[in-house]
């Protein structure tokens, strides 16, 4: 029997332990972005530190930050072999809007061959994916393949400040041959894909006020200024109906994809396009109809609004005009710019567009650089080969819209190559009421890792 056929048969054995696990873990609510849950996040990472301890970690320990702490472990192996960084993130998003939930999103339950709870795709079912495929190595073998270091955050919804200031600070401590990432998405359940791009963020907050005090909108109308209205104007005129931002510098710095990816993205042969339609529940995609859907997703940058706050929304009817609103804003950026230098544009073309009679106030609530990556290099081709022998289909290499904000700081501090190796389904809607990860992937994930630390032995350095 070959390691791997045993790896797979301890995997199989113990894969309602492992759901079991999840399940526990799962039920902490790591909100990052909420005070009121600073301490599940503490106890979520207290959690996993537990577990690298119970799979035979030496010394995992609690990193303390200026925000929420850091999960760091290693085992070291041999000097010969190569080491393999493992980042994931145990902190999730917040939950709203609850109401839409169809079982509570801290009450993991599985249905229809899923787990449903907040974390469950993004990250921690992805992140376990990792801790079992590491303890199959150690109970089958009593070892692992290759050395290791294990780097989990619990900020990185709320931007990864933390960590960013860690990895700068302990270049040597993190010096490894590659870091492999679980937290993205393949195209399909038939068909597995290999990241090759993140987007950016930049996230703001914008805050406009009008009048000294909130105002009856029947003395006052027609002469108050308006500043929820005011918002909307200026929304609109920072990116109008057809998706193009006006942000006159962005436009001169967007790249240009090569022939052979705007083909990709033009003839889209997997479909993808469609499958964006039915995930949404929509007819057709909205946005700048010049460049293809999958482009628009992996290398145009956006301009959302998430919220406005401001004014009455309480039942019934109330005849006020607001004095303040605030709305929160984020952009997508291609892997070339940096977030700080678009702020920068960001905050000139908010004063210009600004309606006049207004006061108005731009802050940067983070800021994270997006990556571009070669996937011509053994640790990448080892995954792939993994992702083939599990899946039995080739994975086709492509760009994700969304972001990881340590990502490009791993590449540019520790010079090493990125593998986003994500087993996260299209439709499982990450961020959003009923998150959910398929337990077919959490078991076929928990094969490929495993068998992708057996291949990545002996190779790349
Ligand atoms: N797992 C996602 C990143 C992701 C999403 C990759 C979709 C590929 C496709 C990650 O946890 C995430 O959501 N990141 C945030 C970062 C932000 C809050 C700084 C994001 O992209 O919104
Ligand atoms: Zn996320």
């Amino acid at each position: 029997m070959t390691g791997q056929t045993q790896r797979n048969i301890y995997l199989d054995k113990n894969f309602d332990r492992f759901v079991a696990q999840l399940s526990e873990w799962l039920a902490i609510p790591s909100i990052s972005t909420l005070s009121e849950n600073r301490e599940d996040v503490r106890r979520a990472a207290e959690w996993v530190e537990k577990r690298l301890l119970e799979i035979g970690f030496a010394e995992p320990r609690i990193v303390p930050t200026a925000g929420h702490p850091l999960v760091y472990a290693e085992w070291h192996i041999d000097d010969r072999q190569p080491t393999l960084l493992l980042y994931g993130h145990y902190d999730v998003q917040p939950v709203d809007p609850l109401a839409e939930w169809l079982s509570p999103p801290f009450e993991p339950t599985v249905r229809d061959g899923n787990i449903y709870c907040r974390g469950a795709c993004d990250d921690k079912g992805q992140v376990m994916i990792v801790l079992a495929a590491l303890e199959a190595w150690v109970k089958t073998e009593g070892t692992l393949p290759v050395n290791v270091k294990i780097l989990l955050e619990g900020e990185e919804e709320a931007g990864g400040d933390s960590i960013a200031e860690y990895v700068r600070k302990n270049p040597n401590l993190l010096k490894a041959d590659a870091v492999l990432i679980c937290d993205t998405h393949m195209v399909s359940p038939e068909q597995p894909s290999l990241v090759t791009g993140l987007r950016g963020i930049l996230y703001t907050e914008i805050t406009v006020t009008g009048a000294k005090t909130d105002l009856h909108s029947g003395s006052y109308g027609g002469v108050a200024p308006n500043p929820l209205h005011a918002i909307c104007v200026l929304i609109s005129r920072l990116k109008g109906e057809d998706g193009v931002i006006a942000i006159p510098e962005l436009a001169a710095n967007i790249p240009i994809p090569s022939a052979t990816e705007k083909q990709f993205w033009l003839r889209d042969s997997l479909h993808i396009e469609a499958a964006l339609h039915a995930e949404m529940g929509v007819e057709h995609c909205v946005g700048e109809k010049n460049y293809p859907a999958l482009e628009r997703i992996g290398l145009r940058p956006t301009l959302e609004v998430h919220g406005i706050k401001g004014g009455f929304t309480g039942e019934g009817a109330k005849t006020v005009i607001p004095a303040q609103a605030t709305a929160k804003v984020s952009m997508r950026l291609p892997a070339n710019l940096d977030p700080h230098t678009v702020f920068g544009w960001l905050e000139k073309a908010v004063s210009t567009d600004m309606p006049n009679g207004y006061r108005v106030r731009i802050t940067n609530l983070h800021a994270g650089k997006g990556v571009a990556i070669n996937p011509d290099n053994p640790f990448i081709r080892a995954a792939a080969d993994a992702l083939a022998a599990e899946y039995g289909v080739q994975p086709i290499f492509m760009r994700e819209g969304g972001s990881i904000p340590i990502a490009a700081l791993f590449a540019e501090v520790l010079r090493i190559p990125l593998v986003l190796m994500g087993f996260g389904l299209p439709d499982d809607t990450v961020h959003a009421p009923n998150e959910k990860f398929s337990l077919s992937q959490f078991r076929k994930g928990m094969k490929t890792v495993a068998d992708y630390l057996a291949r990545i032995r002996n190779s790349g350095i």
